[in-house]
């Protein structure tokens, strides 16, 4: 590649303009498999490394620039490196790193989550929405004595061995969509979960009241994704949430509502009050600690009480624990970016740019004749190749993923990410510009006139 340097926009050649990413990769490799921290973050032929971020663009090791709609996988609701929770950060550190024990902070932080999320009653903190999902389901099998839970295809609740079920795969071990199978996503998961979860399909409302009644005695509770982020950017249909909250409470199952993604994103009270719904239980990260690993579980007060010891049972509790729960650090940047979230002005500006990229992308794929459905809500979205319309989680499969890779990693060669280098749905940030969707767009353009050559 020659010297100059190229602007967001302009293609480059991958391979020439990351060598220094290549000599990391390199040298990584051989410690971590396939040179990264996530098998998330596998991209061939190696991934880029980056150095920094600022707003809503990130550089990489090689000095190149990008445009960023993954925002850290939907984290960085304020941007890249916002200076009010550095600050934040800057001055909790200078008291002392962690002590593993409470702080006055943390109930800080749990009384804003509540003024925002009234369901979220009682609450604790944890450091992943991996944690979170594992905590939540654990207190709903102790509240409810039942051991089953039920999950959408598609839905995704991090990585722990009983929800990496029926993510993603064939469509013979997914079953038939009557009477889904718990499929197995990873090896090392033992084969036995599956006895304890119930595959549900999303927005298959008659499908779900079906199988949530029939299993009524030994579901503990449905675990879901209220925009199923992890398919796309599927949304529920003919009041699909609502009806399945009732579905739930007359068969005594818990709601836990998964609003990991959607928390804050999109608005100050989250899915949950954009769609009228009370989960008994919902599950926060990502943009709850406005950056760092933060995570919580939590909701009606009597579920959550569970976790409170009972000197004349054994076991005492439901236990839940942690070294790093509610990091002073993170609570600090918590508190900080859950005061700008209940403020709330920069949502509407940014929802306002999330729809001229979507709608923009609606349009270029159509003036193309390509056949494609774009869906999104607030400042998340996706892009579905296919000429089937997407209804429900099944739909979401026959879409060319292939072509959402591919047009992802054209976008990474022309400094703009399409959300993650391997395709997943996008992110808009309070840091994204008009210009930035206008080059987004011109980007986007390109990269589907090549691909469509
Ligand atoms: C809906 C949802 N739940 C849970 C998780 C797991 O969170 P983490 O990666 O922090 O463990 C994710 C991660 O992407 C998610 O999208």
């Amino acid at each position: 590649m020659g010297s100059r340097k190229k602007r967001v926009g302009e293609l480059r050649d991958y391979e020439a303009s990351t060598r220094k990413s290549k000599r990391i990769y390199d040298s990584a490799k051989d410690l971590l498999p396939r040179g990264v921290e996530s098998n998330f973050r596998i991209v061939d032929p190696y991934p880029f490394y980056i150095s920094r971020g600022e707003g809503s663009r990130i550089w990489d090791v090689d000095g190149n620039e990008y445009l960023d709609f993954l925002m850290s996988q939907g984290v960085l609701l304020l941007g890249h490196n916002n200076p009010v929770i550095k600050k934040a950060i800057a001055e909790q550190i200078e008291k002392g790193m962690t002590f593993a024990l409470p702080t006055e902070i943390v109930a800080k932080a749990a009384r804003l989550v509540n003024e925002m999320m009234p369901s979220m009653q009682m609450m604790r903190f944890a450091n992943s929405g991996t944690e979170a999902t594992m905590h939540a389901i654990r207190v709903a099998r102790g509240f409810t004595g039942k051991d089953k839970i039920a999950k959408s295809e598609g839905g995704y609740h991090g990585v722990h061995d009983q929800v990496l079920w029926s993510f993603w795969g064939p469509e013979e071990q997914l079953g038939d969509r009557s009477e889904p199978k718990a499929c197995i996503f990873s090896k090392g998961i033992p084969k036995a979960y599956s006895d304890l979860l119930v595959p549900i399909i999303y927005n298959d409302l008659e499908g779900t009241e079906r199988i949530l009644r029939k299993n009524a005695d030994s579901l503990a509770a449905l675990i879901i994704e209220p925009v199923l982020g992890s398919a796309g950017c599927l949304l529920p249909r003919n009041n699909y949430l609502n009806e399945v909250a009732k579905i739930c409470k007359e068969n005594d199952i818990l709601l836990i509502l998964d609003e990991v993604v959607t928390g804050f994103r999109l608005g100050p009270g989250g899915a949950q009050k954009m769609f009228g719904i009370k989960p008994d239980m919902t599950c926060l990260g990502k943009a709850l600690g406005g950056g760092m690993p933060v995570a919580a579980f939590g909701g009606r007060r009597e579920i959550m009480e569970t976790l409170i010891p009972n000197q004349e049972t054994w076991p005492m509790s439901v236990f839940h624990g942690g070294t790093y729960n509610a990091h002073p650090a993170g609570m600090a940047a918590t508190i900080a970016a859950l005061k700008i979230y209940k403020q709330g002005r920069f949502y509407p500006k940014m929802n306002r740019l999330a729809d001229e990229l979507f709608n923009g992308l609606g349009d270029i794929t159509t003036d193309m004749g390509m056949k494609s459905q774009v869906r999104h809500i607030g400042s998340m979205g996706f892009v579905y190749f296919n000429d089937k319309e997407v209804k429900d989680v099944r739909d979401t499969q026959t879409a060319d993923w292939q072509f959402v890779f591919n047009w992802a990693f054209e976008g990474v060669k022309r400094g703009v990410l399409f959300g993650h280098p391997k395709g997943e749905k996008l992110f808009l940030s309070a840091a994204h510009s008009k210009e930035d969707i206008d080059l987004a767009l011109e980007v986007a353009k390109d990269c589907f006139k090549s691909l469509t050559k």
